[in-house]
């Protein structure tokens, strides 16, 4: 936790927008406004750069423990503090998968020991995620916000009713992977498990939140179960509302209508989030067809490029599905410009890059994005009143270049 004066930027948030200077005092915004001084603070000079609370990630994919060679806890948190996120919640479909307390204990130990940003656990549904016989919720539940078999939909009627009964009783959240193994159709398949998980929630009591919804169908599924008091939320990941075509990744790209209609529930505030769905994989589990993009670095810049640079919303709504939202389904005080919230703030320029391999801090490079060029580039993010990331350079992995002069 440490204190910094960011001088002269545009400040953005859900709420609303300002000029002037935002003062951070052991890692709480304390202070916005015009001419700010602070004696013996270190200054972050913002040139007139456009400043955003910083992102929270509900849904990624750290690989961490077991498969390295795609991601670790340290190269995924230096992804993500690039990419804008100080926040990320990791999935549990790592070997062996977070079906007990110290596969949970692990990955929190890892990553206060050694991530730029924080790291929020999702335990298994069931173990090794086989579908079969629950995990051990009881002994997870103190170490993780929600369950989820994330990778696969938990097939069996009576095993998913009775994880929403143990997830509502331990206070946690069910986060639903939508996949019915065995209905072709890929919109079909993700609605009847959204209907019947939705059902379950309404049925225990349990909050769920439904992920990467890709077929617009769950949308009205999910507001169905809403207006009746349901305790739901959905995401939506940033390739499913920006790009067409072959690319694998699980749920599938939607095609054209499909995507218009999901851009359009977005743009009517009837999605609650957008989350990354952060994919690495090695390119050759990429070729072999693992499903998945490497996605947390270039999520902003795809987003704006394709949705507030187009005019489809405004820079303040994509706060609150970036931020806001997503801050508040997590649990953490973060997500707003506001005094006594977490000092966590983006900082970026409008303006192009194109993404080349080379562009990666993940390890994953496996994304359809490579020669394109995006717009809004992150420049800075702030932890707690900290630099973890400036200029293209990430603290602890390019040294203490990151930190701000005064
Ligand atoms: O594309 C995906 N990749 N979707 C998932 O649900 C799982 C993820 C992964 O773990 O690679």
């Amino acid at each position: 936790m440490s204190s910094l004066l960011i001088k002269d930027v545009r400040l953005v948030d859900a709420l609303g927008e300002s000029y002037g200077d935002l003062l951070v005092r052991d890692g709480v915004i304390w202070a916005m406004g015009k001419g700010l001084v602070a004696p013996g603070v270190p200054v972050l000079a913002g040139e007139g750069r456009t400043l955003l609370p910083a992102f929270v990630d509900l849904h990624a994919h750290f690989r961490d423990p077991g498969q390295s060679e795609k991601e670790d806890i340290l190269t995924g948190s230096w992804a993500a503090a690039k990419g804008g996120y100080t926040a990320v919640s990791v999935m549990a479909n790592t070997r062996p998968a977070c079906d007990r307390p110290e596969v949970a204990q692990y990955v929190r130990k890892k990553a206060e020991e050694h991530a730029v940003v924080e790291v929020y656990p999702v335990g298994a549904i069931t173990q090794g995620l086989a579908g079969e016989e629950l995990a051990d919720m009881e002994g997870l539940a103190p170490h993780v916000w929600a369950f989820s078999d994330d990778g696969r939909g938990v097939e069996r009627p009576e095993v998913a009713l009775a994880a929403f009964r143990a997830a509502a009783a331990l206070g946690r959240v069910i986060f639903s992977h939508c996949e019915s193994r065995g209905i072709a159709d890929p919109r079909l398949s993700e609605e009847l498990m959204a209907g019947r998980d939705l059902w379950l929630a309404r049925w225990t009591g349990c909050r769920v939140h439904i992920a990467h919804v890709a077929s617009p169908g769950t949308v009205e599924l999910v507001e169905w179960a809403k207006a009746r008091g349901v305790a739901a939320t959905c995401e939506v990941t940033p390739h499913h509302l920006c790009l067409e075509g072959e690319y694998r990744v699980n749920p599938p790209l939607c095609d054209e209508a499909a995507r218009k209609r999901l851009l359009s529930a977005l743009r009517e505030g009837r999605i609650d989030a957008v989350a990354t769905d952060h994919a690495p994989h090695t390119p050759e589990d990429k070729r072999r067809g693992a499903p998945g993009i490497s996605g947390i670095e270039t999520a902003f810049p795809l987003l704006f490029t394709h949705l507030v640079r187009e005019g489809e919303i405004a820079l303040s709504q994509l706060s609150r599905l970036m931020s806001l939202s997503p801050a508040r389904i997590l649990g953490v005080p973060k997500g707003r410009l506001a005094v006594g919230m977490d000092g966590d703030v983006v900082l970026f320029e409008d303006a192009p890059f194109t993404v080349t391999e080379d562009f990666f801090f993940s390890r994953g490079k496996n994304t359809p994005l490579l020669g394109q060029t995006l717009w809004g580039k992150v420049w800075a993010t702030v932890h707690r009143g900290d630099v973890i990331f400036l200029a293209g350079r990430v603290k602890g992995r390019d040294g203490d270049d990151h930190r701000p002069v005064g």
